[in-house]
């Protein structure tokens, strides 16, 4: 059985002080009996202070992004030592911002993937369509080209570090989510992958998070699918109320 992941990334959201007011809020007001893994990621700033407030706390530090290096002149850049001085336990890698708008190669992602995992962070590994490419009935091909490449440094016993996050393009921020059976076909396709490329028994043991447009009045509906294992929550995630309801939708 896969523990259900309930991510929140907060992108470019929330100073230092906004974050820490957030967790004074939310951590009073997340049943420590539920069932789930929580997640929180906030901006590079704030992870330091986020992590230290996290302490003992069943809710975990997340980066937003990483490279791939160890060390050196990478001005801009944070390694997966320095996430983790942070108490950081896991990183996302390949969000459509940083492919679409940063420009992120499928070939840069997968040196991103593999230095997570080979630095021992969970890893959160976006892929997902565009509007056009699901229009043209590319979805599938698309799909499975992301997973080919970005995964092609992982062998099977590193895959339990691995979450693949399923966020199609056209869901992301822009209030359409994807349908619970759009969700899920993809979902499908995924696992099957998994289970050509890694054998069934890791396939099974994946868990494959949906994200685009996750409110609190969609969440249930979309958790409610045997191949959705968890959901990364983007706008609905900066309110600890709505986050809240997203995790608590889950009971
Ligand atoms: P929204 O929930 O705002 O659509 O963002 C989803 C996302 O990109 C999470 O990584």
């Amino acid at each position: 059985m896969r523990k259900k992941l309930i991510a929140g990334n907060w992108k470019m959201h929330h100073t230092v002080a906004g974050c820490l007011g957030y967790l004074d809020k939310f951590l009073p007001a997340i049943s420590s009996s539920t069932d789930v893994d929580i997640l929180l990621a906030p901006s590079y700033t704030a992870l330091y202070p986020v992590g230290q407030k996290l302490a003992g706390h069943r809710v975990k530090l997340c980066a937003q992004n990483l490279y791939f290096k160890d060390s050196g002149a990478f001005t801009g850049e944070i390694s997966v030592a320095m996430l983790k001085e942070c108490a950081c336990e896991a990183v996302i890698v390949g969000h459509s911002e940083r492919r679409h708008v940063f420009g992120e190669t499928d070939e840069l992602i997968q040196e991103k993937v593999n230095a997570g995992v080979t630095g021992g962070l969970q890893v959160i590994f976006c892929i997902g369509e565009t509007g056009a490419e699901r229009e043209a009935g590319q979805t599938s091909e698309v799909i499975h080209r992301q997973l080919e490449q970005g995964l092609s440094g992982i062998s099977n016993d590193m895959c339990d570090q691995l979450t693949i996050a399923y966020e199609p393009v056209w869901a992301i921020g822009t209030g359409v989510n994807a349908t619970p059976e759009q969700a899920e076909e993809v979902h499908s396709d995924i696992r099957q992958w998994m289970g050509s490329r890694f054998g069934e028994p890791v396939a099974g043991a994946t868990r494959i998070i949906y994200g685009g447009s996750v409110k609190p009045g969609n969440s249930a509906e979309l958790l409610s699918k045997v191949e959705i294992d968890g959901l990364l929550v983007g706008s609905a995630s900066l309110d600890p109320d709505s986050f809240c309801a997203i995790i608590q939708n889950l009971q």
